[in-house]
């Protein structure tokens, strides 16, 4: 294996490229262009993703949106919806050539009754569309062991103002090509991106888009290489507690040359996400950033993973969205728009990339918290008088800290809950953040987190706590549902699950009445 360093990569596209050919759904364009991927717009059409690899030389081979055009002069259709009253399908172009997706007529055809995308097309003009993943190594819910198809109006999302949708991967959710044209195969260089919600994620197998096998089934190291993102540290993590952007390359999640944690690889939180895996001979690269602020950072640029089988790849050449290689279909994400291709984009090119999302200035549809009273958790007994649960999503937490009337806007915030109905059972409640509408507190590991609802049956029992008197006599307490020998916790500075007397730090006797005890209050103070 050769040795390559870590630095940003810095070929410049050559100064000759001043007429390309690209290929536009199919068709083959000649755009005027800079010589410089950095400048794409400096041509009368302004480029859009695909244009831009085209320019850097490095062409996509799939181009998958249910937003928009990624090419400048796609015109074609962007997706398919099926309604569930009359099994009907309508495709869904872009409003005018080159634009956002209209997302009316799908909203026109529906109305009254659900839709599911039944198909992603490919804007590259390869024909390599995405449809119902077939079962694998692992069956999909649906019939015939197939996985299912994404709710088409889960995820509505606008860009420059105007709504679309994206496509929403509840678990069990996914889509695949096994049989492509024009996707790197073996040690072929590629390039992928794609652009999620980098809120909605799960510790699930695997929230992937790219390249993977073309038998469904887990074919050995090194026999797919697909962008992965959520929290799952089984295989490899990056810094903190997740969730990152990974490679998957086939047994293994990876986050840079060692097999297991890498510390360059951080974890990102951004609203809307730009997530890009490349690969090559001896070579491979993680980038990310926010694409509203049009941020990209290098997480990993190097030599191939210290592991047998990975060099040189083998890849296959299939597409998957939104499930791992072998059809693993417990994973959760959203996905908005991307596109693989053929040759090795340049960080120019990517940079490029970036700026053109960033430009279609993406911003979330009002996301609806859950009915219920606002609240605040205030610990009881001695020390936990004005102290309050506070969500820390950076930190996938929940502090127990003082908050007063005079505390900080975001911190009062912080501390804010919607009292709902329990995710897993109405009778109960489950608390949904305030300042991070969609997350709620669960357990895991006995410890609270502030996550976000990833519509696992695990995360609805983990987030579902049945009220009772309050174990010292003041209040109220929250019992687990799942564990009911366990009730929410205020201990040292953290929220726990904890038992009177237990295994775990948090279950210790002394206290534990008082501090299993909370008043939910409507205002802060008295
Ligand atoms: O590499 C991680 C996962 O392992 C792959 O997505 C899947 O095929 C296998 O189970
Ligand atoms: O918190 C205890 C358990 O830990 C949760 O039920 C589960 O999600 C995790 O494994």
């Amino acid at each position: 294996m050769k040795a390559i360093d870590n630095r940003p990569r810095r070929r410049k596209i050559v100064a000759a490229l001043t007429v390309l050919p690209v290929l536009v759904g199919g068709a083959l364009i000649a755009t005027g262009s800079s010589a410089d991927a950095t400048t794409p717009s400096s041509s009368s059409t302004k480029l859009e993703p695909c244009d831009i690899y085209a320019q850097g030389g490095t062409p996509c081979v799939a181009a998958h949106s249910t937003t928009r055009a990624l090419y400048a002069k796609y015109d074609g259709a962007l997706y398919q919806v099926k309604r569930a009253s009359d099994g009907a399908t309508l495709n869904i172009k872009p409003i005018r050539r080159g634009g956002y997706a209209n997302a009316a007529a799908q909203d026109a055809f529906c109305t009254g009754t659900s839709c599911v995308i039944t198909t992603i097309f490919d804007q590259s003009g390869h024909g390599n569309e995405l449809t119902e993943a077939p079962p694998g190594g692992f069956n999909g819910p649906a019939a015939g062991g197939y996985d299912n198809l994404a709710d088409a109006s889960a995820a509505p999302v606008k860009v420059h103002g105007h709504e679309v949708y994206g496509v929403y991967v509840a678990p069990g959710t996914g889509y695949r090509n096994n049989n492509t044209t024009g996707i790197a195969t073996g040690d072929e260089a590629e390039g992928e991106y794609a652009l999620l919600d980098g809120t909605h994620y799960n510790r699930g197998c695997c929230f992937d888009y790219g390249n993977a096998e073309t038998d469904s089934h887990d074919d050995g190291n090194g026999t797919m290489e697909a962008i992965y993102f959520g929290n799952s540290s089984f295989w490899g993590a990056g810094k903190g507690s997740g969730p990152w952007v990974m490679a998957d390359l086939e047994n293994g999640l990876f986050s840079g040359v060692h097999t297991q944690q890498n510390n360059n690889d951080p974890s990102v939180h951004d609203r809307f996400l730009t997530a890009i895996v490349d690969g090559g001979p001896d070579e491979w690269s993680i980038r990310g950033g926010d694409a509203q602020t049009g941020q990209l950072d290098t997480y990993y640029h190097g030599a191939r993973p210290e592991a047998d089988g990975y060099d040189p790849m083998k890849k296959q050449g299939a597409i998957i969205l939104g499930i791992g290689g072998d059809n693993s279909n417990g994973s959760a994400g959203t996905f908005y728009e991307g596109a693989m291709t053929s040759g090795y984009p340049t960080e120019a090119t990517e940079d490029a990339v970036q700026a053109n999302i960033a430009s279609m200035k993406y911003t979330a549809a009002k996301v609806a918290l859950q009915p219920g009273p606002r609240v605040f958790l205030e610990a009881t007994g001695a020390g936990g008088d004005g102290t309050y649960a506070i969500a820390d999503v950076d930190d996938d937490a929940v502090h127990i800290d003082a908050v007063s009337t005079s505390s900080a806007a975001a911190t009062k915030q912080a501390a804010k809950w919607v009292e709902t109905a329990g995710l897993a059972d109405p009778k109960c409640v489950s608390f949904e953040s305030v300042a991070h509408p969609g997350y709620y507190i669960r357990h895991y590991g006995f410890v609270a987190k502030v996550e976000p609802n990833d519509d696992t049956a695990q995360f609805a029992q983990d987030a579902t706590f049945c009220p009772t008197p309050g174990n010292s006599g003041t209040g109220t307490s929250f019992q687990s549902v799942n564990y009911p020998a366990k009730y929410l916790r205020a201990y040292e500075g953290a929220l726990y699950v904890a038992a009177d007397g237990g295994s775990n730090a948090w279950d210790t006797a002394t206290d534990w009445s008082v501090q299993t005890s909370w008043l939910t209050k409507k205002h802060l103070g008295n």
